[in-house]
Parts: structure tokens; sequence; C-alpha cells
């Protein structure tokens, strides 16, 4: 439970709110590398954060994430020309490079440009993302150098979807490992179709102990299940501050790799949710790999030129009570489809004032601590955790081991106990 000032003080992302402040203290995703390919191509429309931006690529290759509003008289600079090294409004010709400077006044006689100035952040390209700093220039964070933005492109697939509701909804959702086995498992191993099998150990096992090791970027944590009397099984996510989770996962031909989403917030009531995946084994991603048919974000159950989730709120997730009956627990195709649409269903803000948590929710709990201690310490003008770049090289892993004997010890890279600051 969350009294409603906390709430608000957790979700709210403005420019002018702690936790929108806060968030400005990172890097944050603003849009794929893909999307912004072309040398003097089409501008972008980019909502972050609450703010109406622009993206566009300049003719030497630089990348520009500017207000999407001209100063002049607030066109949008949407419908701008990209052309010879800026961005001109079609107005009246105002034209602005990357860095937001006004570099033509054609309008005027005599022109004004050194009193003018487009609001601009700065953009760094990795792992087929375009992030974006938005907070203040003496708090610039190291390079957002996660293990996966690392991989060779052909080991490594990035998309992206939205979500109808607020952010941290969404990553508690990612954070939540109960829900996993449960929500997502299938009711025949021959089902067909994305999720759990009932014969896998994760369906099998009971229900998880959770074991939360917090560390200077967030936390790791396990679930770990009981599995008959001998075995159990270890399923380990990383949390890093604000918005990032890591877990180890399956491509869908099979194929060891780390996964995560990333959370970001498009404004207080719309979520951007990036899905990254990178194979840990020599092999590529396979065609096949990056459609993401079972998990729900590929070209079949994501619009791709919108990024808006074809089952959605409207037509109900185009939920098959048939098929929700003998094949899958909610009816509803995909993975993530399903996470979407039941934390859609939880309301755009949930009201956290009339939850009951219990001891699996404990992750949640721990999450939301961690973000009010970000809010203090990042309004007293400190570093927060989720900043320093330790968590460069972290991995996750999942696996059954024997019961006796000490579970760290045995479940490899997946967890760091030198990462350790606290075990809660
Ligand atoms: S409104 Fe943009 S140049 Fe006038
Ligand atoms: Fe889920």
């Amino acid at each position: 439970m969350l009294p409603r000032e906390e709430n608000e003080l957790l979700t709210r992302i403005g420019a002018h709110t702690a936790m929108g402040q806060t968030m400005r203290r990172y890097w944050i995703p603003a849009l794929l590398a893909r999307e912004l390919e072309e040398r003097d191509g089409p501008p972008v429309r980019v909502r972050l954060m609450g703010e109406d931006l622009v993206a566009f690529r300049d003719s030497a290759g630089r990348i520009g994430l500017v207000d999407e509003y001209c100063p002049h008289r607030r066109a949008s600079l949407w419908f701008g020309r990209n052309e010879d090294g800026g961005l001109s409004c079609v107005y009246h010709g105002w034209k602005f490079a990357v860095d937001g400077r006004c570099i033509e006044q054609i309008n005027e006689p005599v022109p004004f440009c050194h009193k003018v100035h487009l609001t601009a952040y700065p953009t760094v390209e990795l792992g087929g993302v375009i992030w974006a700093y938005m907070g203040p220039p003496e708090h610039t964070p190291p390079l957002p150098k996660f293990a996966w933005t690392q991989a060779p492109a052909s080991h490594r697939h990035v998309s992206k979807v939205i979500q109808e509701c607020n952010w941290l909804q969404a990553l508690e959702g990612g954070l939540d490992t109960s829900h996993a086995p449960i929500m997502h498992r299938l009711l025949r191993d021959d089902a067909g179709r994305g999720g759990i099998k009932p014969s896998s150990a994760y369906v099998r096992a009971k229900a998880p102990a959770l074991v939360v090791d917090l560390t200077d970027y967030g936390y790791q944590y396990a679930g770990i299940r009981a599995l008959g009397d001998d075995e159990q099984h270890i399923r380990t996510y990383h949390y890093i501050l604000p918005f990032h989770q890591i877990r180890a996962s399956r491509s869908e031909t099979g194929g060891r790799v780390d996964a995560g989403h990333i959370w970001v917030p498009i404004d207080d009531e719309n979520t951007m949710v990036y899905n990254w995946q990178y194979s840990l084994a020599d092999a590529p991603l396979s065609d096949e790999d990056r459609l993401e048919r079972g998990i729900g974000n590929g070209p079949l159950h994501v619009d791709p030129t919108t990024f808006r989730s074809k089952a959605n709120r409207s037509n109900n997730y185009l939920i098959d009570r048939a098929v929700q009956k003998t094949l899958s627990f909610t009816g509803i195709d995909g993975v993530n489809v399903q996470d979407r649409a039941i934390q859609e269903t939880m309301g755009a803000i949930v009201d956290r004032s009339r939850e009951h948590l219990g001891p699996a929710d404990k992750a949640i709990i721990q999450l939301r601590r961690l973000l009010r201690e970000a809010v203090t310490v990042a309004g007293n003008g400190g570093v927060p955790r989720g900043v320093k770049p330790s968590y460069y090289e972290l991995r996750a892993a999942e696996m059954v081991v024997p019961r006796a004997g000490d579970w760290r010890s045995l479940i490899g890279e997946g967890l760091k106990p030198e990462a350790i600051l606290e075990t809660v």
C-alpha cells in the first residue's frame, strides 16, 4: 500500500516534479536508431517525459533532439525542412542546428539569431538506441554502456511498443516474478503459442521465496522455488535505476539470451517499453528470433510504424475464451501482450492506496523504497543509485540446482556476491 501523496511522488515525471527531475539525471532512451538512419531525412516526433520533441539527423550525420515548437511563433518543427546542416521551420524559415543554435532568420532584415535558442538535448547512439540526457549539464552521467549495448548488431535485437499506462506499474510488472509462471503459463505443452510450458520447472515448482540483494545500481534478486524434495528452481533479475530490468531468457528458437526491458515514460499515462535481447551463444539471432512471435513484441503484434499494440484495450486484447479454456491461462496471445493487457486494466495510474501486498511482492516494495531514496538523494544534489557505471557487466541466470548447498555459488555469474550492500 502506498499513501496517495507517495503514489503521486513516484509516478509523475513532468519536468517540474521530483521524480521527473530525478529521472532526468540518467540517460533515457528516446527512439530506435533505425527510426533515424537517413541524413537530411524526415524528422521524427518524439514524445518523451511529457515533452514534445523532434529528432533529426543532419547533413553531417549528427543527431538533433529538440523542442517540437519553433521559438519564433511556436509552429511545429516536425513539418520542417532538414537540409544543409540544420532544421528550418517552414513558417518563416528560422533554421536551427542540432545543438539548438539559431543559424538563419531569412524573414528578418537584421537577424538576431544570437538572442534565440531552441531547447536541445544531448544524445548518444548505443546498442541500436538513441539515448538522451535531459538533466543539468553538470550532472551528465557516464554513458549507458549496458552489456547488451556492446553486443554486435548480428547478436542483438531491440524493439519498442507503446503501453497505455504509467511507467511505474509497467516496471513493477517486470520485476514481479511471482506472476510469470501463473499468468504466462500454457495449459498444454503442445499449445503452439508463446508461454511457459506446464512441464517446465518454472511452472511445476512451488511459489517463490524472494531474496533481494541491494546494490549501488539498484538490486539483484532471486526467485527461489522448491522443486520436489531435492531440487530448486532459481531465476535472477537485476533492477538498475530508474527503469531497467535484466533477466535470463531464451530466444524464440531456444538460444540462451540475456534479455530485458526499459520502461520509458512518454508522459504520466503512457510508456514506451523497449525490449532488448542478445545472444550469449556464438550464433547470431535469426530472423525468427527477431519476429518475437511468442513474446508478442514484433511486427506480428505491434504496428512497426506507430509502435501501437494490435491487441489493445479497444478490442479487449483479442482475448479468446476458447483458448483460455484449453490452451493458455489468459487466452491472450503473446507473453508481453498479456503483461500490457493486465497492467493497463489497473488504470492509467493505479491507485496504490487500495492494494494489499504480500511477501511475494518484496521486490516491488524494495523498488519503491529505492525510488523514494533516489528522489531524496537527487533532490539534495547527490548522486542516486544507478548513475555510477557499476552495472556495465551484469548478467542474469535461470537454472535448477540441488537444494542442498549454497545456491549462490551454484548459479555462476547471474548474481555478483561482491556487489551486495545489504540483503533483505
Ligand atoms: S514560427 Fe517558426 S519561423 Fe516563424
Ligand atoms: Fe509478465
